[in-house]
């Protein structure tokens, strides 16, 4: 699972391009910007157009370009004000002498210095010019205006130049920019959900995939999970504003963003970091592993050589991670996962019970549409009778939304008034 694009797809970049020759590279941000889901208008001084045309910029952004202040034509489709509205960060790039010094002046006599006026966004400026006019005291003066009036100012690398000098004045590659844009807003939604999300600074430790039992050095007992179910409500915990750990089962999956990812392998290692992350502290434990439920009893210290028709290796039963964690006296909120082929909810309900959790999500699987390798599932859960909550199914949908939904259950049952008994 990759980074969700889809969370910039409600955020909007204002390009704005100046005369110079890395202009050419404002054309590739465009483009990354776009991989990110930010939706981009581009607007071009008229400098800018002797370097690139706006023709490019069209097919690149999927929107008309912005270059005149007073077109009657533009003015009708978007004009200058609501563009300036319509912005949640205005970036100049390449960002020449001249529209700095006319953003330090407060000019408005073109698109582009009207637009920095009339804007209640952020202003991002990424200077580009020649390593002597970088250097020249007005430029350095207009910047420190600019910084002074909250304007962020990326800086320049250091190269040789197209103009044959060698200095500071190259514009960032635009996979940098378009990174920083995208940190950006990632910490702005970061801090917003920390703040209000549902499950804002709650620590959740999740357990995931399937768990690997050893037979001798070469070879082990395992099943078919991928993982998917947990990474992506490890996805949607973060997303809700938690702090997360996923302790994770051999699978071949990249972790969510902002997810602090831990790797074991066996049932007894499982075990072992989810006590340690208990100590560490946990509010939600949710367990979505398909841990083994055998272990071999004598892992061979060398691999087994063939011998013979049969071979006989003994099991014992491994430790229920779930249930020993709600053991504990000072445990989390529990959420179990029970995947079935038959008599779903009896099983389920009666898992919850037995496991002594707060909550239990089930599926069929059974049904080859939803559940292990599949990219959607469908589910029931069910609450603890405590909570007198009613089970809620979870129609089917893709596992990101049902990560989602999951959430929204845990955060309602811990915000469930118990009655007193
Ligand atoms: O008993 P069963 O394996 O069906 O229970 C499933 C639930 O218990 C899941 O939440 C699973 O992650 C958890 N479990 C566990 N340790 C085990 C077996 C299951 O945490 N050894």
């Amino acid at each position: 699972m990759s980074f969700d694009l889809s969370v910039f797809s409600n955020k909007n970049i204002i390009l704005a391009v100046t005369g110079g020759i890395a202009a050419y590279k404002s054309a590739i941000l465009v483009r990354r910007l776009k991989d990110y889901g930010f939706n981009v208008r581009v607007v071009m001084t008229h400098g800018a157009q002797a370097f690139i045309t706006p023709l490019t910029f069209q097919a690149l952004s999927g929107n008309p370009v912005h270059t005149e202040l007073l077109d009657p034509e533009a003015e009708a489709g978007m004009g200058h004000i609501e563009l300036a509205r319509w912005a949640d960060l205005v970036l100049v790039a390449p960002a020449s002498c001249d529209t700095i010094a006319k953003f330090a002046a407060g000019l408005a006599d073109d698109l582009l210095s009207t637009l920095y006026l009339a804007t209640k966004a952020p202003v991002w400026v990424a200077p580009a010019m020649n390593q002597q006019m970088w250097a020249a005291k007005p430029t350095q003066r207009n910047l420190n205006t600019l910084v002074e009036d909250g304007v962020h100012v990326i800086m320049p690398e250091a190269g040789s130049q197209a103009c044959g000098d060698v200095g500071l004045g190259r514009m960032p590659e635009p996979e940098d920019l378009a990174e920083q844009v995208k940190n950006y807003f990632h910490q702005a939604q970061r801090a917003i959900a920390e703040k209000f999300g549902l499950l804002a600074g709650k620590r959740v430790v999740i357990t995931a995939g399937p768990t690997r039992e050893a037979i001798d050095p070469v070879r082990y007992i395992s099943n078919h999970s991928t993982g998917k179910m947990g990474f992506a409500i490890a996805a949607a915990c973060y997303s809700a504003g938690a702090k997360v750990t996923l302790l994770a089962g051999p699978v071949s999956l990249d972790t969510p963003n902002g997810v602090r990812r831990i790797n074991v392998s066996s049932a007894i290692k499982m075990l072992d970091e989810s006590m340690h992350q208990l100590e560490e502290g946990c509010d939600v434990f949710i367990a979505t592993a398909a841990v083994a439920d055998y272990r071999v009893a004598e892992v061979a210290e060398h691999k087994i050589k063939k011998a013979g028709d049969e071979l006989n290796v003994s099991l014992v039963k491994n430790p229920d991670i779930v249930a020993t964690i709600a053991q504990q006296s000072k445990r989390p909120f529990m959420v179990g996962f029970a995947a079935e082929t038959r008599n779903v909810e009896e099983y389920a309900a009666g898992k919850l019970v037995a496991k002594k959790l707060d909550m239990i999500a089930c599926n069929d699987v059974s049904r080859a549409d939803i559940g292990f390798a599949s990219d959607q599932n469908a589910m029931t859960v069910f609450f603890a009778e405590q909570y007198q909550m009613e089970k809620r199914d979870l129609e089917k949908a893709s596992k990101q939304e049902i990560a989602q939904q999951l959430v929204e259950a845990i955060h309602d049952a811990l915000h469930h008034e118990i009655e007193p008994v």
